[in-house]
Order: structure tokens, then sequence, then C-alpha cells
């Protein structure tokens, strides 16, 4: 089957925060790219700061990135403008984002309703729809009021079903599950699923939770705007350096993880050991050094009372009569 085309893709993104302070301009995102295929769910991890809302609202076209192009069902973003952006976007993605968003002067129904009206369907089956949707949510009882008398949770519900509503191809959501209890967490989550596996529906979610973790096909983690690592189906977050690939991008550039950097020895010159097709192996020139160095004062090869020949073993005692294994 010849592969169709992504819902999302994004090819070396740069955001710029420009800023008159003291600390000056801050760089949010740093040359990313990434592909959401058709119906995947990919989740973004990252410590707070890292670009993730950044990265969120550049994909979805609510931000225009400094540099850099978004494809968004095939379709360049970057060249759409006006109407053009808001009909193409009304028709492919929805957002979820931390805070609601929520209209403050329509309730929940007219809020979960707006979308659809907007693109002209009628009011009776609008408020059919929106209705059956709330449903799923368990909002049907508190439809009625404004935002304003419901908990950040029902708002959060609301905003959720309002995303649905249109059916889109690519939802994309900043902590979807943040500031919902478990047991509504797990009612969205199964909600996701259903739209997930039976109507291909694509995710990118931002998240710390494990849950949404586990509901993604894959996770990227992301760190000072750039992704530097990708883990598969049911991350550990515990344990990220477990299933994990470091993400070489088109220019070239890799990022290591910060625990990876400092298991590998911290920035430094690394000088390159072996290189053969999709097999790289680096040499830290002070590791290097430190090899050469204690090649000087390597084990002798066989034993000297005895003759056993040592081989790849790097014990300093002989096995066969014991005797202690002396330098060269
Ligand atoms: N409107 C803004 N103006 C200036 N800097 C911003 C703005 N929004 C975010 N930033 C900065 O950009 C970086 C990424 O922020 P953000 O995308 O919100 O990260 P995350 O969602 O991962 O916490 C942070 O250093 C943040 O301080
Ligand atoms: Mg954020």
């Amino acid at each position: 089957m010849v592969n169709p085309t992504p819902i999302l893709e994004a090819n070396s993104l740069y955001h710029v925060y420009e800023s008159k302070s003291e600390e000056g301009n801050v760089v949010a995102l740093r040359g990313l790219s990434i592909e959401v295929g058709q119906g995947e769910a990919v989740a973004v991890v990252g410590p707070s700061g890292s670009g993730k809302s950044t990265l969120l609202k550049s994909l979805g076209g609510l931000m225009t990135p400094t540099a850099g192009r978004v494809f968004l069902g095939g379709t360049d973003l970057t060249k759409l403008e006006g109407s053009d952006l808001v009909e193409h976007r009304r028709s492919t993605v929805s957002f979820i984002f931390q805070e609601g968003n929520l209209l403050p002067h329509l309730s929940g129904l007219d809020n979960v309703m707006h979308p659809l009206r907007h693109a002209g369907v009628p009011a009776p089956e609008a408020k059919r729809r929106a209705i059956a949707v709330l449903d799923r949510l368990g909002m049907v009882p508190r439809m009625k009021a404004l935002p304003e008398h419901l908990s950040g949770g029902e708002q959060q519900r609301v905003a959720i079903a309002r995303a649905l509503i249109t059916k889109p191809r690519l939802i994309l959501a900043d902590e979807p599950t943040g500031s919902l209890d478990p047991f509504t967490s797990q009612s969205v989550l199964e909600l996701f699923r259903e739209l997930h596996e039976e109507e291909d529906v694509a995710f990118l979610m931002v998240t710390h939770s494990r849950d949404v973790g586990d509901f993604a096909d894959r996770s990227l983690e992301l760190r000072d705007g750039r992704f530097v690592a990708q883990h598969g189906e049911g991350v550990e977050f515990d344990a990220l350096s477990q299933s994990r690939e470091l993400l070489v991008d088109e220019l070239g550039t890799v990022s290591f993880p910060p625990d990876i950097l400092l298991e590998l020895g911290g920035p430094g010159r690394y000088t390159v050991g072996e290189l053969e097709p999709g097999r790289i192996v680096l040499q830290s020139e002070d590791a290097a050094a430190t090899a050469a160095a204690g090649s000087d004062r390597a084990y002798v090869e066989n034993c000297p009372a005895c003759g056993h020949e040592y081989a790849d073993d790097d014990s300093n005692r002989c096995p066969d009569c014991g005797s202690s294994r002396p330098k060269q």
C-alpha cells in the first residue's frame, strides 16, 4: 500500500518570541520536524518551557512560526491567509487547550453547537448532535450552565465536546486530561480511543499523563525546542531511557536528552570511531586518551604460571591456576 499523505507534516520549524526584556528574545522552537500519519496518535512529552504549547499553536495554524512550513492535510498552512486558513483549519483540525477557551456568554450546549452552526448545520440537527457528544462526557445535566458556573473539569469536558463535534481528522490537545479527575479522565480517553480506532482520527497530544502516553502509538520527547528522542507504545515515564530512539533531523543534527548526554560523558569533542550505513560509533577524545593510556598498562595475555590464555576475559586472576595476572 502506498503511504497516504500524512495528516500533519512540519519541516524545520523555528519560533522566536521577540522580547525587549533583559533576557532578550526567546527561541522556543529550534528547527524541529514532525510527521503525524492519518489516524495516528502521537504524544509530546517534555518539561515546562520546552516549547510544547508553542509547537501545538504553530502546527494548528494559530500562530505563524518564524520559519519552517506546516502541511495540514497536504496543504501548506503558511501559504493560506484569512478566510481560506480559517476554513481549512475548521474542516481538518480541532483544538483542546489547557484552559477551555469557551465563549463566556454562551451556555455549554451553545458552545458545543457553535462550530456546527458556523458551518451552516440547522439548529435542531446541531442540537441533537451536541447533546449526543455531551452525553458521552456526562455533561447533559450541566449543559445549560454558562462557563463561569462550571468547574474547571466541567469546562474542559465542554471544550472536548466542542472539539469532537465537527468530526475532525486531527485533534491537537494540550494536556487534555490535565484538569480532570481520574474517573472523568478515563472516560475521555475511552472516547478518544474509540475515535482513534473506529474513525481513524489522528491525535497530537501534549501530556504528562501516563494514561495518555499509553494511548499514544509513540511519544516524542521535547527539550529546548527540539525533539531529542522518540519512544514506542506505552512509555515508561519513570524510565525514559528505556526503549528510546534518538532523532536525527534532515540537517543532520542529533540532540541528546540530558540523561543520555550525562551517561555519554557530557559535552565535548567526539571522533567518529566507526561509520557504516545505519550505524555510527562516537568516541570521546577524553575516553580515547584514557583507553590509550590504559593499554600501556594492559594485562598479560597468557598466565605466566600455567600458560592459560585469557583471550577476551579481563579478570585479574587466572581461572585455571589462581595466579594473579601481572601487567605487561
Ligand atoms: N508569548 C510569549 N512571549 C515570550 N516568550 C514566550 C511566550 N510564550 C512562551 N514563551 C517562552 O517560550 C518558551 C516555550 O514556551 P511554551 O511553548 O509555553 O512551553 P511549554 O508549553 O512546554 O511549557 C518558554 O521559554 C516560554 O517562556
Ligand atoms: Mg504549555
